[in-house]
């Protein structure tokens, strides 16, 4: 019997799903995307290769497997067509075979990313028409790819023989006990019932998500793995309780390109002693700006800096509540390295009371404080660690201690980009 499991961001997006999907995907027959569009985007690295999607599930840089783009997505034609042609020039063969694109998904028109653009300001969109997309597929006057493909338009064209009724392909590989991999965009606290809102994207990134956004039953659904970082991140505007320095400071910040450009690597290296030296003397600015360049928080997709904080275990464990999470990943706890002190947030301070549950009220939220506590932390290197005995005590209580807090186990944990710098902790929780 096949397994059916759904990959979801436990956080604000840009927690290395791509990564984990990847490595998954080694043992899925098909993988799935059920909701967003290209404001996704994700990095995998495979050997000395690096490939760079926004629509296409990552499956496609294996042989032999099925990639479905569901109904619940919205696709800007001219993007998937550039992705598709990306990957023909590396020498792949892209067709029906390996990656298939719903008839019900919605498109977005160039006027959608123009209106984007012009209203999206406030919550900071990344500018992709993605809003737009939504608000015309529920007042119903939405196009959707059935009907795109008839059109004369260049990519019309190249894309009408991947379109089909995808629910069928699905549910037969599903019934045919199939491996099946179904990826989430984005994360938890951006989905558009349960997150930040207004500050979210505008579809269902949990777990939920997953079954409309693909036409199958939540019946079918074996685990779900959320997806966490061992700090947090967030792009764009909202609320952010566990931030470390500022929003306005964090996107005044020259990207870690132009630094490197403008100090050259001396200076470079100058500046990053400086950085470490600080945070260590509890400068919290540095603390986050340790986090962003030793985790290259820059956007895939905008390339914008990313806000970064400590762990909150407080979203974490609503997060694990409304997708039902069955395990976690944890990623890039490599970058953590360096820092004498580490911080996790266990509960919120409000109006003189303790809240442990997250709550959903923005004007509740915009009042927390996060209460801490205080970890040890590690010197070590943690890239070229080979696996769960060989990483620093130190590293071990932190993760133990999430583990704690969150109280459900950790499948998977990633000390590095690569595909050698994953362990799997539970095999059962995987395919
Ligand atoms: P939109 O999805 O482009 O409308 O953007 C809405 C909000 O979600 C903005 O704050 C974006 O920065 C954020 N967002 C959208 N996609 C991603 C993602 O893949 N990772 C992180 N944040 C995202
Ligand atoms: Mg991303």
């Amino acid at each position: 019997m096949g397994k059916v499991i759904v990959i979801v961001g436990g956080q604000w997006g840009d927690e290395g799903k791509g990564k984990i999907v990847d490595f998954l995907t080694e043992k899925a027959d098909v993988t799935a995307r059920y909701n967003g569009g290209n404001n996704a985007g994700h990095t995998v690295i495979v050997g000395n290769e690096k490939y760079k999607f926004h629509l296409i599930p990552s499956g496609i840089v294996h042989q032999g497997k099925l990639n479905i783009i569901g109904n619940g997505t919205v696709i800007d034609p001219a993007v998937l067509v550039e992705e598709i042609e990306n990957l023909e020039k590396r020498g792949f063969n892209v067709s029906d075979k390996n990656l298939v694109i719903s008839a019900n998904a919605h498109i977005i028109l160039p006027e959608y990313v123009q209106e984007d653009k012009r209203t999206g300001g406030k919550v900071g969109t990344t500018g992709r028409g993605i809003g737009p997309a939504y608000t015309y597929k529920a007042a119903r006057v939405g196009v959707r790819m059935c009907d795109y493909i008839t059109k004369e338009a260049k990519e019309a064209k190249k894309l009408k023989p991947l379109v089909k009724n995808t629910w069928i392909m699905i549910n037969d590989a599903i019934n045919n006990g199939k491996n099946i991999l179904l990826e989430g965009a984005q994360g938890s606290l951006l989905d558009i019932d349960h997150g930040t809102y207004p500050y979210v994207t505008s579809s269902n990134s949990v777990a939920g998500g997953a079954c409309t956004g693909l036409g199958i039953g939540p019946t079918k659904i074996s685990n779900v793995i959320g997806v966490y970082k061992a700090y947090i991140t967030r792009v764009g505007g909202g609320l952010f309780p566990t931030e470390l320095g500022t929003e306005e400071k964090t996107n005044n910040e020259e990207s870690l390109d132009k630094l490197r450009k403008e100090l050259g690597e001396e200076g470079f290296k100058h500046l990053y002693k400086k950085i470490i030296l600080k945070a260590n003397e509890d400068d919290e600015y540095s603390q986050g700006r340790l986090l962003r360049v030793q985790g290259v928080e820059y956007g895939t997709t905008t390339g914008r800096a990313r806000r970064t904080g400590w762990f909150d275990a407080v979203a974490a464990r609503y997060a694990i509540a409304i997708n039902g999470l069955s395990s976690v990943a944890i990623t890039k706890l490599d970058v953590l390295t360096s820092l004498k002190k580490i911080k996790i947030c266990t509960a919120y301070s409000y109006q003189g009371k303790t809240l442990t549950d997250f709550p959903t009220n923005i004007n509740i939220l915009k009042n927390c404080r996060p209460v801490y506590e205080e970890m040890p932390g590690w010197s070590e290197d943690l890239s070229k660690i080979g696996g769960y005995d060989d990483l620093p005590e130190n590293a071990k209580s932190y993760l133990e201690r999430i583990e704690k807090l969150i109280g459900v186990p950790v499948s998977i944990l990633s000390v590095g980009p690569k595909r050698n710098q994953t362990m799997v902790l539970r095999e059962e929780e995987l395919f």
